[in-house]
Parts: C-alpha cells; sequence; structure tokens
C-alpha cells in the first residue's frame, strides 16, 4: 500500500487571525425563552433582549477582527412555534435590518445570507437581499445571517442541484467531490466555523451548519443568550485559544 494517500484529506480553510482567535465564529443563540420566564415576562421580551444582546457581540467581533461571524436567527424548524413567537421573530429580524444596516455598512460589514428563501414573505426577503447587495463590497467582517436556515435542508438543496447537473449532462457523477457539494451550499465561498458557540448550557448542534462544522470547536456556555456579554465572549475566545486543534492529524510537537 502507498504510503500516500490518493485522495489527501485537506484541513478545512482555518480563517484564523494572526493571533490566534478563530477567524470564523458561529452562534446558536439559545436561551431568550427562559431568560423570560425567569423573569415572569412573555417570550418575546427575552427574544427583544436577545437582539441587544446580539447588537453588542457583532460589535465586539468587529472590534475583535473577526473575519466571519454566523448566527443562526430563525431556523427551518422555528415555524413550528406558536404563530405569534414567528411574527414576532420576523418583526425582529426586519428590525434588525431596518434599524442596523446603516451602522453594519458604516462597520465595513459585509452580510450573507443563508437558508431556504423560496418560502419567505417577499417582503423579508427583499429586506435581506437589500442588505446583501448594499454590503457585498464591504471588505471588514461577514456577518452571515442564517435565516430559515437547517443544515439537512441546505445539504438536500445542495445535492439536488448537483443531481440535476448529473442529469442535464453538465457534471459527470465522478467529479462530485467534497468541494463541489462545498461550492453547491448556501455557504459556498465562507470558510468553515473555527469556533461554534451555544449559549443556555445546550450541548446540541440542533441542524446548524452540520456540514461546515466537521472540524470545528465547540463551546457551551452557560449564559442565556440575552445575558451573552464581551466577558462572556471573551471567555469562549480564551477557551478556544487553549485547544489544540488537529484536524485529523498529529500536532507538530507529536511527529
Ligand atoms: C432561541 O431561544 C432563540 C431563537 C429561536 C431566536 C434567536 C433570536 C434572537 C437572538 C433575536 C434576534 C433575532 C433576529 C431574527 C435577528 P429560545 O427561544 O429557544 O429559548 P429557550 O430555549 O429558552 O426557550
Amino acid at each position: 500500500m502507498s504510503a500516500t494517500p490518493d485522495r489527501s484529506i485537506t484541513a478545512p480553510e482555518a480563517a484564523r487571525t494572526a493571533d490566534g482567535l478563530p477567524g470564523h465564529v458561529a452562534f446558536i443563540m439559545d436561551g431568550n425563552g427562559r431568560w423570560a420566564q425567569a423573569r415572569g415576562l412573555p417570550r418575546t421580551e427575552g427574544h427583544r433582549h436577545g437582539l441587544e444582546a446580539l447588537r453588542r457581540t457583532v460589535r465586539h467581533a468587529v472590534r475583535l477582527g473577526l473575519g466571519y461571524m454566523t448566527i443562526y436567527s430563525f431556523s427551518s424548524e422555528n415555524w413550528r412555534r406558536p404563530e405569534t413567537e414567528v411574527s414576532f421573530l420576523m418583526g425582529l429580524l426586519r428590525r434588525f435590518l431596518q434599524r442596523d444596516l446603516s451602522e453594519i455598512h458604516n462597520a465595513n460589514v459585509r452580510i450573507r445570507v443563508i437558508g431556504q428563501r423560496e418560502d419567505l414573505d417577499s417582503s423579508i426577503l427583499k429586506l435581506l437581499t437589500d442588505a446583501e447587495a448594499l454590503t457585498r463590497e464591504n471588505s471588514g467582517m461577514t456577518l452571515v445571517v442564517a435565516f430559515n436556515y437547517g443544515a439537512r435542508d441546505e445539504i438536500t438543496r445542495a445535492i439536488r442541484r448537483l443531481a440535476q447537473e448529473v442529469a442535464s449532462g453538465e457534471l459527470s457523477p465522478e467529479a462530485i467531490s467534497e468541494d463541489a457539494l462545498n461550492a453547491s451550499l448556501d455557504t459556498a465561498g465562507i470558510p468553515d466555523p473555527d469556533l461554534i458557540i451555544r449559549t443556555s448550557g445546550e450541548r446540541r448542534l440542533s441542524n446548524f451548519l452540520m456540514w461546515q462544522a466537521a472540524y470545528s470547536e465547540l463551546y457551551f456556555s452557560p449564559v442565556l443568550w440575552p445575558d451573552f456579554d464581551r466577558e462572556a465572549f471573551d471567555a469562549a475566545l480564551d477557551d478556544y485559544c487553549g485547544r489544540d486543534r488537529r484536524f485529523g492529524g498529529l500536532t507538530a510537537k507529536a511527529l
């Protein structure tokens, strides 16, 4: 058997910054409902304070010079929530895109949206595509907004696209590779997350970036999302900086 594998598994492109910080941090912003319940407030109050935490977190990420930040803002499964909560979350997205867009644009942040677009209300879709168009040329951090997003749905749509190319003769089955699948995902061109932070103490991926998370470091913060602040963010980054990432290989000192 040859010592050199014929198909090398390359480490996912890690978008690291020089000082060892992760280049791409993704957030599962969990715990809004529990935060509100603990205060005897309606769940929607938790989401409203969650938007404040999101603003703080984006500002801190920009200050730190992160390359990419992804937020799980509405999952393809969140439609199962009561209608009032779903429409409140839609309203929050509108508010975020309308009130915060100029600050985001002035901070040289580029917005990318991932998730299923077909079923979205046309006015929401327009806000999302307008935000992407306005910020397209920005060269600072990329803020990836996962909206109506589910990893299984994303992977299914990507496979369907490749299957259509095979059916039309544009692509041979042999040409279906990890790179081809990567390029068909909503996240095409975005490096895999180095670090995924989930708040509220839950320890699951919940259908978030399941392909892209293959080598991500996972960090579970006990803090409920509306309380997530600079200190909690820095604690996650400190923890990440102490980790040994091997991508299935060995560290230099073990070779
Ligand atoms: C999970 O908490 C959170 C969400 C489903 C929505 C996340 C939304 C925000 C952080 C506000 C900003 C929103 C947008 C759209 C920009 P949960 O409700 O599941 O909390 P629980 O597990 O305590 O019930």
